[in-house]
């Protein structure tokens, strides 16, 4: 939600922090703007509503130049998107600017306070309390920069990631973070902030993580760390191993299609890191180590995520049943922290998100930890805050997902539970080491039937411009099936905005029949052929031929019973129950795909979203 990025050293600024901000408008892109200390001491600021490129535009049209700088994607919270409520916010006297990523909760009664002093503000936002407060704190004199910053934010309640410069000071700038996702960038004579990696991934191969609650003041030559209290804190520089290529498009016409024909190759590198050349499972050490320790004791399972996480939770929590014998439980990050849960002794949380910077989520998680639960996390970006959190982590690895909508990260969510519950099952002691080995085998077939999936794109997106204007979609599904359903329709909903609704097939009669008529295209998952709800599949299928509803089915290569009641057919191959939700799930990714682009909506920028949601 929002992505913010700066720079320090001997080149100009704005250059680093357009290509910057470019990686980072998939976190939001109702604005951008720039501010920049010019030679002369001076601070420029510019901003435009809208894309990027209005900023850019406006920027070849009268240039800025100067270092430091800031810069700031937005995505609207308090106050709609206009030039007025964009970033960077100035203090009165336009010596002081903040770019911002979360939300500061009591801004309401510190703007009061601040108003009732004379200030003026501008804006609708939270954020402009931030550069108001801080030249409030400089106005008796006395302060340094730094001070005022730490002063300010111990006042200041809620969750931020900041850039701050100051007029007149070309040889620092400042960062802080509490809640919301923030890096350094450690360079050879310049500095760099991000809110994630892949921003300055082309720039520098050492980065910081900043901690919650923690101040940074960049200059060319260094970056010293301080707590809001003013102690020194230690700087730990990491080194990136991501390659810069891995967050461009590759010549594909959106990230979302690159990411989509990335999933062979993600899976692919899971398996090899997982599983050994015998078939035998083994994790990271500490979640080894975790297992290791926990095993004897589990009673219960709780899976905690939002959207399409929350949709690989419930396929999590299938596998955790039938192969671990564990009882399990899935819940929403956003219902689980306000539902006043009560969870067993010995409740193993596992976390799912793409991001690990997910909100709700990581306050699920939190309130799960004050009850004494141990977490273990299934995460793809390495240093986020969840990963930071947890007593363990399985790392998806699936490298930068830019496309907002989530497809590879998703498939090795799926491959992680399943590598999870194998390695559960096996220390449980009730899965055999055949069973194991013939289970990582029939895994390792799966990114080749991915391949052939994606080989099918053109037949897909035929029978996609069949139904793309159509006002509704129905997407049924059965047991492990039923989350790919759900995970359809949403991606559907979210890139190409025809709605759809994602449903377990066995409830249709229950309600939603009453939609079906001849106008409704119904996406039916009817895999594997050789499966007990096969036939409830085909079951669902006549009462929607019955009813005149449009089926498209997703079959396996060899079926011969559902295809006769379907107008469209899509073939995959034929897998084990378990493993055909990461297959056929990628039939409705490409489906989703193709409504959306024969519709012309912006598919890496769906409107209204953002790629990681860190506000409630
Ligand atoms: C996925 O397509 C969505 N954009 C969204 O539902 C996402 O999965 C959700 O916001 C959770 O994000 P996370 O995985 O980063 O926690």
């Amino acid at each position: 939600m929002c992505g913010i990025v700066g720079y320090i050293g001997p080149q100009n600024a704005v250059p680093f922090l357009i290509e910057g901000l470019k990686r980072l408008e998939y976190r939001g892109y109702d604005s951008a703007g720039i501010a920049v200390c010019q030679a002369d001491g001076s601070l420029s600021v510019r901003k435009q509503v809208g894309r990027l490129s209005n900023l850019e535009e406006s920027l070849d049209a009268e240039p800025l130049s100067g270092s430091p700088g800031i810069g700031h994607t937005r995505w609207a919270t308090h106050g709609e998107p206009s030039t007025l409520n964009s970033h960077p916010h100035l203090d009165c006297s336009g010596r002081v600017a903040v770019v911002h990523n979360g939300i500061i909760e009591n801004y309401l009664s510190l703007r009061a306070d601040l108003e009732a002093k004379g200030h003026v503000f501008q804006s609708q936002t939270d954020t402009e309390v931030l550069p108001h407060l801080i030249e409030e704190i400089l106005k008796p004199g006395g302060k340094s920069h730094v001070e005022a910053i730490r002063e300010a934010l111990r006042l200041a309640k809620g969750a931020y990631a900041l850039g701050i410069v100051f007029q007149g000071e070309t040889d620092a700038f400042y960062a802080a973070r509490c809640g919301s996702p923030l890096i350094i960038g450690v360079g050879d004579g310049e500095q760099f902030i991000a809110s994630d990696v892949p921003a300055i991934l082309n720039r520098v191969k050492k980065v910081i993580y900043l901690n919650d609650g923690e101040v940074a003041e960049l200059r060319p030559s260094g970056v010293t760390l301080t707590r809001l209290d003013g102690t020194p804190t230690a700087v730990v520089v990491q080194e990136v191993t991501l390659r810069a290529e891995a967050a461009e498009r590759a010549g594909f016409e959106t990230f979302m299609l690159k990411e989509i024909y990335e999933q062979p190759r993600v899976l692919r590198a899971l398996l090899d890191t997982h599983v050994d050349k015998n078939g035998a499972v083994r994790l990271d050490e500490d979640a080894e180590a975790l297992l290791a320790a926990e095993m004897p004791d589990i009673q219960r399972i709780l899976v905690l995520s939002c959207g399409t996480a929350y949709y690989a939770g419930m396929y999590g929590r299938l596998l955790f049943e039938r192969w671990v014998g564990i009882p399990s439980e899935t819940d929403l990050g956003s219902e689980f922290r306000y539902r006043e849960p009560r969870l067993p002794e010995h409740t193993l949380v596992i976390a799912v998100s793409q991001s690990g910077e997910t909100a709700d989520t990581l306050a699920s998680v939190r309130l799960a930890r004050t009850m004494g639960c141990k977490v273990l996390s299934i995460c793809n970006v390495a240093g986020s805050t969840l990963l930071r959190e947890s007593d363990a982590a399985l790392p998806t690895q699936a490298g930068p997902e830019i496309g907002v909508a989530s497809t590879k990260a998703f498939t090795a969510q799926l491959m992680a539970f399943v590598l999870l519950t194998i390695r559960m099952a096996r220390l449980r002691g009730i899965m055999s080491e055949a069973r194991e080995r013939e289970l990582t085998a029939e895994l390792a077939r799966i990114p080749n039937a991915i391949h052939r999936v994606l080989e099918r794109q053109a037949d897909i997106r035929a029978i996609s411009q069949k139904y793309y204007e159509c006002y509704n979609a129905l997407y049924l599904g059965r047991r492990f099936n039923y989350p790919i359903a759900l995970e359809g329709a949403l991606k559907n909903k979210e890139i190409s905005y025809q709605h759809a609704e994602g449903y377990a097939a066995g409830e249709m009669k229950h309600g939603p029949i009453a939609l079906i008529n001849e106008f409704l295209p119904v996406v039916c998952l009817c895999t594997p052929t050789a499966d007990e709800v096969y036939d409830k599949m085909i079951s669902n299928l006549k009462e929607v031929e019955a009813r005149k509803g449009r089926i498209i089915a997703v079959v396996t290569e060899r079926d011969d019973k559902a295809r006769a009641f379907a107008q469209d057919v899509i073939p995959v191959p034929e897998t084990i129950e378990e493993y055909s939700s990461i297959v056929n799930v990628i039939v409705l990714q490409l489906f989703a795909y193709h409504n959306a682009k024969a519709r012309g909506a912006d598919i890496d920028k769906p409107r209204n979203l953002a790629k990681s949601v860190t506000v409630e």
